[in-house]
């Protein structure tokens, strides 16, 4: 035997036992997506700001990272976030932490407003499909920045506070932000067709806390005022409309019952009129949802667009619903029109689902367990969700995708009855 067959190391895969209902209530965490461009927004100002109530996830631990080499000092106190970046240490934020997630890009615009010049590598991230940035560079170009490319990193640099009218071809969630970033502090912008989710709109309330002056959120064009100098504060930031969704269609693939506390229903419109038409029981508060299955509900079709329509995030998780209704549902998403890496992983689940020019047509029936992998942080949302209705045991590799977007998932599913645990496999690794 070969000395490297005995490397053995761990892999952390997710043990869902299926076929329970879930059951119970749940308080929503903050949004993921709302809380990265915020934390990115932190590095223009040299005051303190608290961030009451951040999601503590792997994404936000890397976002960190990459400010504290910027500059910023932070430091948790429970579950609030006090930073402050007396001044930019770095204009450079390397590959290592940028390759780690794409989110992190947007420090790019928050650089070059507060620093005048900003080098960022090239963003990594979920591998669903080419993800351009042409639409940042297009931005930041418009508002009078001088931006190249060389070897993998993107390098901008201004001469004065950067204004001008950014019209952007497709409404891009991370390219208005680091549009919104990048004159925030001393610069001036309408953005023309901008983003209108609702992460983008709390970005906004953020910027306005700190001193600029913001208009349109949540609309097409949005006039932005930034200020000489930006104030610090304190900010809760939106509940997670994606972690609410999954829940949900998490307690619809096993028929329970379920209670969101803390939750936007308004964020939620185009997932919870889905849910309504295909037969199960909604009441809808203020700030909280309460579901309840029905036992043989009706397939859907979905098409995932811009918000306010289905999100594409939840596109996924949609899809291993449908899987387990009976009766033909079809997905489509425009967004990411090639976002299907969890078909190949749900079909080892027994669903019955057939891709053909990038239609989904999804044949819904009772699921079994099965070994199945993670490639990115919503599939992996969509396996759970699988796992949870299927009948027998499944195991979920890529616990790293979960943990990137989804708080003590493990706990809250036990919590609402589901028999799940993370358990350590051992693995044999290259030989020498
Ligand atoms: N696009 C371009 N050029 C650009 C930027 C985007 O063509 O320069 C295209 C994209 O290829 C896509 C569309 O525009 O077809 C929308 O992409 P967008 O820029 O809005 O996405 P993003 O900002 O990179 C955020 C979320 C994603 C979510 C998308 C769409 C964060 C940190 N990420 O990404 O969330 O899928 O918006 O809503 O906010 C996740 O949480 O798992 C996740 C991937």
């Amino acid at each position: 035997m070969c000395e490297g067959a005995k490397n053995v190391g761990v892999s952390r895969v997710l043990y869902v036992e299926g076929g329970t209902p879930l059951k119970g209530e749940l308080r929503v965490y903050p949004a993921k997506n709302a809380a990265l461009p915020i934390l990115a927004a932190s590095l223009l100002t040299p005051e303190p700001i608290t961030l009451v109530e951040v999601p503590r996830l792997r994404d936000v631990e890397v976002m960190l990272e990459l400010l504290a080499h910027l500059g910023t000092q932070y430091a948790w106190e429970g579950r609030t976030l006090h930073l402050q970046t007396p001044e930019i240490k770095s204009t450079h934020a390397p590959y290592e932490l940028v390759g780690q997630m794409r989110a992190s890009f947007i420090v790019w615009g928050a650089l070059l407003a507060r620093a005048g010049e900003g080098h960022v590598s090239m963003p990594g991230g979920c591998a669903f499909g080419f993800r351009p940035v042409d639409q940042h560079i297009k931005a930041l170009e418009a508002l009078g920045a001088e931006v190249w490319e060389e070897d993998g990193t993107f390098h901008a640099r201004r001469t004065r506070p950067l204004s001008g009218r950014v019209v952007f071809d497709l409404p891009t969630v991370g390219g208005t932000e680091q549009a919104m970033l990048a004159v925030a502090l001393g610069g001036e912008a309408t953005l023309v067709q901008a983003a209108v989710e609702p992460e983008v709109v709390d970005l906004g309330h953020f910027l306005a806390l700190l001193g600029a002056e913001v208009e349109g959120l949540g609309s097409p064009i949005v006039r932005i005022k930034g200020a000489p100098q930006l104030k610090g504060g304190t900010y809760r930031i939106i509940p997670d409309r994606i972690e609410a969704g999954t829940y949900l269609l998490a307690a619809a693939a096993t028929r329970g019952s379920l209670t969101l506390e803390g939750v936007r229903p308004d964020h939620l419109d185009a997932l919870l009129d889905k849910l309504w038409r295909s037969g199960h029981r909604l009441e809808v508060g203020e700030d909280w949802i309460r579901f309840r299955a029905t036992p043989d509900p009706a397939p859907f079709h979905v098409e995932a667009r811009e918000y306010p329509g289905f999100p594409t995030d939840l596109q996924p998780i949609a899809t291993a619903y449908l899987a387990t209704v009976p009766g033909q549902s079809t997905v489509v998403d425009r967004i990411y029109p090639d976002r299907f890496t969890h078909v190949g992983e749900l079909a080892r689940m027994g669903a019955e689902l057939y891709l053909r020019d990038r239609i989904l047509t999804v044949q819904g029936r009772r699921l079994h367990g099965a070994q199945v992998k993670a490639l990115d942080i919503r599939a992996g949302g969509a396996l759970v969700v699988a796992a949870l209705s299927a009948e027998g045991a499944s195991e979920i590799e890529g616990v790293y995708f979960l943990e990137r977007g989804y708080e003590h998932l493990t706990e809250r599913l036990q919590a609402l009855g589901a028999r799940v645990h993370l358990r350590e496999n051992p693995v044999a690794l290259a030989a020498d």
